[in-house]
């Protein structure tokens, strides 16, 4: 195992306002990294100031404008790429947020030849999934890995935890909410798929080692933390780490299902939709770990990850 030395070379990361991206761009800028931090025209002015506060330079890009990303790639070295949501975009399909962006983002990077290319995409991601997620993650990992450009992609799990920022993950914050207002743990009957949340501190590791570690290329690593558990298993650990003892309540899929498509129907931002209720019924966990074969660190327990969720009064 390599000792990791940290690039000091210019170092791009597309997303940078996003949950994951701004606590990429605090640790690379905490370990004496450059950073262009590309944000989406329009960012909130305050994600953009504490983007700069951390010391990154702060571009605003459209990932499908080519002049532009010609332009903004020409000083970069490496690249962390991020842009990205497995929540449906409103103007437009997966396939265009995650492959279209990645093909544009490539084209660029063909004629300026990073050192390296780290991608987050998803634990799943495959050509014959039935999420359009997971197979829009599979058709851009495909283009950076025909590209011939030196990568890395992670396949991340859920990611989860809060060490920076002004993002927390949506789902945890969602579930936190539904262990707070409601009475009960709702657990959706034939919904027990099993997934392997990864703590945020662990994930960006991964990303800052992967830059530089020179044994590391050309690979993708399929990323999951140490417990596997149903999303009701998460939902009363968040209950356990906050103090509060709930029962659980089982709601027949049904009643859930009908709920989501009707939601889906009528509202423009779905608090969740039949992709994502789909996606809880299977598996997704580590499937080849090699994760092992490149970093020798320990990974977090989910009840460390979200030990920051203790009320303080509890604490
Ligand atoms: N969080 C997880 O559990 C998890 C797990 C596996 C993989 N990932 C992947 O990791 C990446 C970052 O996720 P995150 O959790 O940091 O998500 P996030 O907080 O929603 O951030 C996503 C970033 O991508 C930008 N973006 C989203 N849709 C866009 C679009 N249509 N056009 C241009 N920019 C767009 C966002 O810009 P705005 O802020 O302007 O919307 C933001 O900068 C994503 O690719 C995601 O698929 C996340």
């Amino acid at each position: 195992m390599s000792e990791h030395i940290p690039t000091t070379e210019l170092t791009l990361v597309t997303g940078a306002n996003g949950y994951i991206g701004q606590h990429v761009v605090k640790a690379l800028r905490d370990q004496g990294t450059p950073v262009k931090a590309a944000v989406r025209p329009g960012v909130s002015p305050k994600e953009a100031e504490l983007l700069k506060e951390w010391g990154a330079e702060v571009v605003e890009l459209d990932l499908l404008n080519h002049a532009q990303v010609q332009k903004e790639v020409e000083d970069v070295t490496y690249v962390v790429h991020l842009v990205g949501s497995i929540n449906k975009p409103q103007n437009e399909d997966f396939m265009t947020m995650h492959e279209g962006r990645t093909r544009s983002l490539i084209k660029a990077l063909q004629q300026t030849k990073p050192k390296k290319i780290i991608f987050v995409s998803a634990l799943g991601a495959s050509f014959r999934s039935d999420s359009q997620y997971q197979v829009s993650k599979w058709e851009a990992e495909e283009v950076i890995r025909k590209s011939f450009l030196p990568y890395v992609i992670l396949r991340s799990s859920l990611v989860i935890g809060h060490e920076a920022g002004t993002r927390d993950s949506k789902l945890i914050t969602k579930m936190s909410d539904t262990v707070d207002n409601s009475s009960f743990i709702p657990v959706i009957s034939r919904v027990d798929g099993k997934l392997q949340p990864v703590f945020i501190g662990d994930l960006t590791r991964l990303v800052c080692e992967s830059l530089s570690h020179e044994q590391l290329q050309r690979q993708t690593i399929e990323v999951g933390g140490p417990d596997q558990v149903t999303p009701f298993d998460l939902m009363e650990i968040i209950a356990e780490v906050k103090g509060i003892k709930k029962q659980r309540k089982v709601i027949p899929f049904f009643f859930v299902h009908l709920g989501v498509s009707l939601m889906e129907k009528f509202s423009s931002t779905p608090k969740m939709t039949l992709e994502q209720l789909n996606m809880m019924r299977f598996d997704n966990i580590v499937r080849f770990p090699n994760m092992e074969n490149y970093f020798d660190f320990k990974l977090k327990t989910i009840r460390e990850a979200l030990g920051y969720l203790k009320e303080p009064s509890k604490a």
